[in-house]
C-alpha cells in the first residue's frame, strides 16, 4: 500500500481525530497537525489527506492557511471531515481549492461528529455518539482505498 500523510485540525471534540487515529493504527498513515505539517516535508508521500471538523460551514482555517503557504505536496489528495449536521457539501470549497493548487482529489469522506457549539450546548449537544464505530470503520476503509488507489496509479 502507498504511503499516506494526513494533515488535520480537530479542535472541538476530537471527533475527526478519532477517525484518523483508527486509520493510523490500521493503515500506518502518518498524521500531522497543521502546525506540524508546516515544518514537515510531505512531498515524498504518495498522497496527502486533509481532515478537520466543520466550523461555520467550512473546514478549519488552518487547513486553508497551510495550503496558502504553497507547500511541496504529492499530486494526489483526499479529504475527510466531520460535522454536527452530517452535511455533504461542506468540503466543496476546499476541494475546489485543492484543484486550484493542481492536486487531483481522489475522494471525500464525511460523517457526523458530536456538536455542542452555541445553542446546541443547552440541549446537551447534537449528533451524540458520533462518529459511531460504523462511521469510524467506514472512514478507515476509505483511507485504505485512498492508499490502494495512490499505490496503483
Ligand atoms: C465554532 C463551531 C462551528 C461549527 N459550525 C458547524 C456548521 O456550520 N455545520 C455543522 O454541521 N457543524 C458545525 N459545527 C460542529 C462540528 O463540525 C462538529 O462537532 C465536528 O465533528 C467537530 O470536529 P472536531 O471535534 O474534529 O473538531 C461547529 C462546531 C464549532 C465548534
Amino acid at each position: 500500500m502507498a504511503d499516506l500523510a494526513i494533515v488535520y485540525c480537530s479542535v472541538h471534540h476530537g471527533n475527526t481525530k478519532k477517525l484518523l487515529d483508527a486509520a493510523a493504527e490500521e493503515c500506518g498513515v502518518d498524521l500531522f497537525s497543521t502546525e506540524e505539517a508546516k515544518k514537515a516535508d510531505l512531498s515524498h508521500y504518495h498522497a496527502v489527506g486533509f481532515a478537520s471538523g466543520v466550523y461555520m460551514s467550512k473546514l478549519h482555517r488552518s487547513l486553508y492557511d497551510f495550503l496558502s503557504g504553497n507547500p511541496a505536496l504529492p499530486k494526489k489528495a483526499f479529504l475527510l471531515y466531520t460535522s454536527g449536521s452530517g452535511g455533504q457539501k461542506y468540503g466543496n470549497s476546499f476541494v475546489a481549492l485543492l484543484k486550484e493548487h493542481g492536486l487531483e482529489v481522489c475522494g471525500v469522506y464525511s460523517c457526523k461528529g458530536f456538536d455542542t457549539y452555541g445553542p446546541f450546548k443547552l440541549v446537551g449537544g447534537v449528533a451524540k455518539g458520533h462518529p459511531t464505530p460504523d462511521e469510524i470503520g467506514a472512514g478507515v476503509r476509505f483511507v485504505k482505498e485512498m492508499a490502494e488507489r495512490a499505490g496503483h496509479e
